[in-house]
């Protein structure tokens, strides 16, 4: 079988340990394996390079993509959809592994509906891909903003300062409820939440009160409600650019216009998202790469490579796209227990 592999979307920390898994796995059963360029730009146009073992050697710790990612949607128009089904025939592609998000797995399922053979592996920082108890690249991206706050935290404390994090996270706060919780915020707003502004000041003027400083972490996707900043700039998929509207130091300015306590934000955007992966995403990536190529060789087409439990599974891919996975009641249960 000759395969065919693309990274799309945002890239995260894991996802060239994915490719070589995916090469890795192929050979081993005597198949090779061809790098689509820029996601579903690369199909669309036809940029393609071979990926042998030893061009994959190496790959387990390096961040980003070798073979480079983009938020091109291939099915928004009916000629680039015909212009990614013939690169798959004139390269003899009998399965594309398409790693990604919601959006490049979503526009997996509409090739699968085309009769392209086509099966996913699901990646991402934000965690949100539903299906899959963990997405790879999270827990690498999450450590980077624990790590933050903790040095925000020297600052805060020798200023007596209210300080801000904003971290990445969309539609869920997955990244913001890890940081928040491993880091001890005294405050954590994620978009699952509704804003409410008196509970925030109210627990920032008890953080100050009992120990002179306060930290608080948000996701860039929080609706703040009507207020200046938001440049309303989009991707190809429709999602506006959310770091431009600066939800953290919005936050700051409200904070110390309540309180009085000088206040400070620090937005790390894709601080985040580059980097070596941790020890459990170099680990899910492998695993989940090397299943997509047994789900293809099982003839398991239209499938996503799965973390339930202890096991790596296949799953329909219309169970893991459309609707995000978001935090759920009882970690937000959690996480407030530990705020102030
Ligand atoms: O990949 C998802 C994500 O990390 C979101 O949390 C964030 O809003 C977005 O990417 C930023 O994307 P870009 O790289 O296009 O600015």
């Amino acid at each position: 079988m000759k395969f065919g592999v693309l990274t799309g979307g945002g890239d995260c920390p894991g996802l060239n340990a994915a490719i070589r898994a995916v090469v890795r796995r192929a050979a081993k059963f005597g198949h090779e394996t061809v790098g689509f360029l820029d996601g579903w730009k690369g199909l669309r146009d036809d940029l393609s390079r071979p990926l042998t073992v030893g061009d994959v050697a190496d790959l387990l710790s390096k961040g980003g993509t070798i073979l480079g990612s983009s938020r091109t949607n291939p099915f928004a128009k009916e000629e680039d959809a015909v212009k990614v089904l013939e690169t798959l025939a004139r390269h003899r592609i009998e399965t594309l592994v398409a790693i990604g998000g919601d959006d490049t797995l979503s526009a997996a399922q509409a090739l699968h509906r085309r009769g392209g053979h086509v099966v996913g592996v699901p990646k991402t920082m934000d965690n949100d891909v539903s299906g899959t108890d963990w997405t790879f690249g999270f827990h690498s991206a999450t450590a980077v903003a624990v790590d933050a706050l903790e040095r925000l935290r020297d600052t805060a404390g020798s200023h007596h300062r209210a300080i801000v994090l904003e971290v990445m996270g969309r539609h869920a706060g997955w990244v913001a409820l890890a940081t928040g919780l491993a880091g001890g915020a005294d405050a954590t707003l994620v978009p699952e939440e509704r804003y409410d502004e008196s509970a925030l000041i109210a627990k920032v003027r008890a953080a100050i009160q009992t120990r002179g400083y306060a930290l608080v972490v948000a996701s860039e996707g929080i609706d703040l409600g009507p207020r200046r900043g938001s440049a309303g700039a989009k991707d190809e998929f429709g999602h506006e650019l959310l770091r431009e509207r600066e939800v953290g130091a919005e936050l700051a300015r409200r904070i110390q216009e309540a309180t009085g306590v000088e206040s400070r934000s620090a937005q790390i955007g894709h601080i985040q998202r580059g980097g070596a992966p941790e020890l459990f995403d170099r680990i899910l990536a492998t695993r989940l790469g090397a299943c997509a190529v047994d789900l293809a060789l099982a003839g398991r087409f239209g499938e996503v490579a799965v973390l339930r439990g202890p096991s790596v599974i296949g799953i329909p891919l219309d169970e893991a796209i459309g609707q995000p996975k978001t935090v759920t009641p009882d970690w937000l249960d959690l996480l407030h227990t530990f705020e102030t």
